[in-house]
């Protein structure tokens, strides 16, 4: 299975592109742009990353991406997750970015959008890695912040597919930002939302229905709601797990305990990905082990997991199909073993 899951040909759709910081290039980039960081080194920054809920993790998130300043440092930081993905076969990924933790730092729009799409540039001709950018409104600040940020984004429109919601979940329920998501489809980008990570099943409904996503992020508290799931699963709205994040942020006691499998029984759209991989432990193939090994997900599961990160992709159809295709042949290959 360990081999299987690396070759697997994996698509990610949940990846906060500032939580892929790994501490040697912060400490790196934090030399470059002379800035000083709370800890004396790589180790006692790591030993600081024990969560027991999201806010926990978010101020050292915060506070890492603070290092990041020019268009390098978001070449650099994007360079890093491409090549670490590449190594683990994954064909194409959705990438957030949190582009308030830069602006209101005094870092343009451009240069974070600018770095990140040059790196993602780079990666399709080298590696043939296909990828999309996704900005998120921080929902912790008000819906006008959000609102402007749309307005900054306006110049780069060709370069991002859709719009997202994270950060602070409790409190801040979707509604606060229906007019901003309402603006952001009627100038043609894609909605997603992080909800029920954290949040309780209202928050799903609420992403759902003020903010009409194309898909959900997270999406755990739904097994609490069995008419939120049957419409979940019959409107085949896609779900991001991410199964290490959930474990390492107390969202999940324990792998074993991961409803994934659930998830999958249900007939849920469900995918498998990374969060913040360098915060929580692992990129996409340690998520997949981590499952794998809990929840003894068999083959035709771990097929399943990939083929519906294929159907849930912002990708246009021939993509989907290529994909699609060279998933079928690989699980082909390894039951003719
Ligand atoms: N939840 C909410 N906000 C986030 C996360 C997350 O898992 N990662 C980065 N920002
Ligand atoms: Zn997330």
């Amino acid at each position: 299975m360990k081999t299987l899951i690396e070759g697997l040909p994996k698509v990610e759709l949940h990846c906060h592109i500032e939580g892929t910081f790994e501490p040697e290039l912060m400490f790196q980039l934090a030399q470059r742009n002379r800035v000083s960081l709370p800890y004396q080194d790589v180790d006692s920054l790591r030993k600081a990353y024990a969560f027991s809920q999201l806010q926990d993790f978010l101020d050292i998130y915060y506070q890492g991406m603070n290092v990041l300043q020019s268009e390098q440092d978001f070449y650099d930081l994007t360079r890093a997750y491409l090549q670490k993905i590449h190594s683990q076969n994954v064909r194409h990924t959705e990438i957030f970015f949190d582009p308030q933790g830069h602006t209101s730092r005094g870092v343009p729009f451009g240069v974070v959008v600018e770095g990140i799409a040059r790196a993602l540039d780079d990666a399709e001709n080298q590696y043939g890695i296909t990828s999309k950018l996704i900005m998120c409104f921080l929902r912790h600040l008000d819906q006008s912040d959000a609102f402007s940020t749309l307005t900054q984004a306006e110049s780069f429109r060709h370069r991002i597919v859709g719009v997202g919601l994270d950060s602070s979940e409790r409190n801040n329920p979707p509604q606060k930002f229906e007019q901003v998501f309402a603006e952001a489809r009627n100038q043609g980008y894609l909605c997603v939302a992080h909800a029920g990570e954290e949040g309780p099943p209202e928050y799903i409904y609420g992403a759902l229905d003020s903010l009409h996503v194309n898909r959900i992020d997270h999406g755990n508290s739904c097994l609490q709601d069995p008419a939120l799931v049957q419409r979940l699963v019959q409107e085949r709205i896609p779900l991001t797990v991410c199964p290490l994040s959930n474990t390492r942020l107390c969202v999940v006691d324990r792998m074993q305990d991961h409803p994934l499998k659930r998830m999958l029984d249900a007939g849920l759209l469900v995918t498998v990905n990374s969060d913040d991989p360098a915060y929580f432990g692992g990129y996409m193939n340690e998520n997949f082990h981590a499952v794998t090994d809990a929840l003894e997900l068999n083959v035709q599961q771990l097929g399943t997991l990939a083929s519906n990160a294929i159907e849930a992709a912002f990708v246009d159809s021939d993509r989907k199909q290529t994909l699609h295709k060279e998933l079928h042949d690989y699980i082909a290959a390894q039951r003719n073993e």
